[in-house]
């Protein structure tokens, strides 16, 4: 089991908990794109020592950059994300991780060199304070790496949007959910941002198996639902898909687009990478 230290204050944050069995079958990457999104970040990271990853999870980022030959740490408020990460390690811890939230951070000032956080900020309703954190561990020059892209493409944000109507939700993410809020905050903080290149990953997809998916709660906004709401939702999402699209069943191409975004932080040496 990783290093345990506070799981800090209830900041509200959604725990991944439940999802720890089926979470990396449900974000497949291609060989391809880890691979292009481990250099893509591998370039922006190296040299800038030990790299904080917060909502870490099964390490499905973190894993291939710490292969890589990078320092990384990793911070999660669910235990048995944690305890997937280290299962696909080995066994062991494969570099410092903490059961902790974003929002209070157990580190000191200026501890790191740069930050990741890969479809987190979406889950922290005080996710400003989690910002806020960020430019506090990381030393001034360093660089936040942040990636909001969900994947899926339009017809799974279409469909999605159609199963929270259906359901009553008012919301569909409890934190971030619109990136240029996150761009103000961080911008108010004296970041300057970058996007960094965008990887598209082919897909497929029929619309049967993508309801069944929101019906039997695979994505986290579904978990605010009980099971009545969830069905009721999917048979209304099935009939307008339907009338929309035509077959259910048919096999659909689908493309989820990979978006990295850098902010890097004020201060440090003007001569020093990132600044
Ligand atoms: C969608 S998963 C992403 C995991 C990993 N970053 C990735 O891209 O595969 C979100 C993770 O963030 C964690 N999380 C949610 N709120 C958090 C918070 N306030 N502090 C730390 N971790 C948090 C969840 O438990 C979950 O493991």
């Amino acid at each position: 089991m990783a290093s345990k230290s506070s799981s800090g204050p209830s900041s509200g944050s959604v725990s991944f908990d439940r999802a720890a069995g089926f979470y990396d079958s449900s974000r497949t990457l291609s060989p391809e794109g880890e691979a292009w999104v481990t250099e893509l970040l591998g370039a922006e990271l190296a040299g800038r020592g030990r790299c904080l990853e917060i909502g870490v999870g099964t390490g499905r980022v973190a894993l291939p950059l710490h292969r890589s030959g990078l320092p990384m740490a990793g911070v999660d408020i669910s235990p048995k994300m944690v305890d997937r990460l280290v299962e696909k390690a080995g066994g062991r811890p494969p570099f410092p991780l903490a059961l902790a939230d974003a929002t209070a951070l157990p580190f000191g000032g200026g501890t790191f060199g740069a930050a990741l956080a890969a479809h987190v900020f979406h889950l922290i309703p005080p996710w400003r304070q989690g910002v806020a954190e960020l430019a506090r561990v990381v030393r001034p020059g360093g660089v936040v790496l942040v990636d909001l892209t969900g994947g899926g493409g339009q017809l799974f944000l279409d469909v999605r949007e159609r199963f929270a109507a259906a359901a009553g939700l008012e919301r569909v993410h409890v934190g971030v959910a619109d990136p240029g809020e996150l761009q103000d905050c961080f911008a108010s903080l004296g970041a300057t941002s970058r996007d960094l290149p965008r990887f598209e990953e082919p897909g497929q997809v029929s619309l049967d198996g993508l309801i069944a998916r929101f019906e039997r709660a695979d994505f986290s906004y579904t978990w605010r639902m009980d099971d009545e709401t969830r069905h009721r939702a999917a048979g209304e999402v099935r009939a307008w898909a339907k009338a929309t699209y035509g077959s259910l069943e048919k096999v659909r191409a689908t493309s989820s687009t990979i978006g990295w975004r850098a902010y890097d932080l004020p201060g440090g040496d003007p001569g020093a990478k990132g600044a």
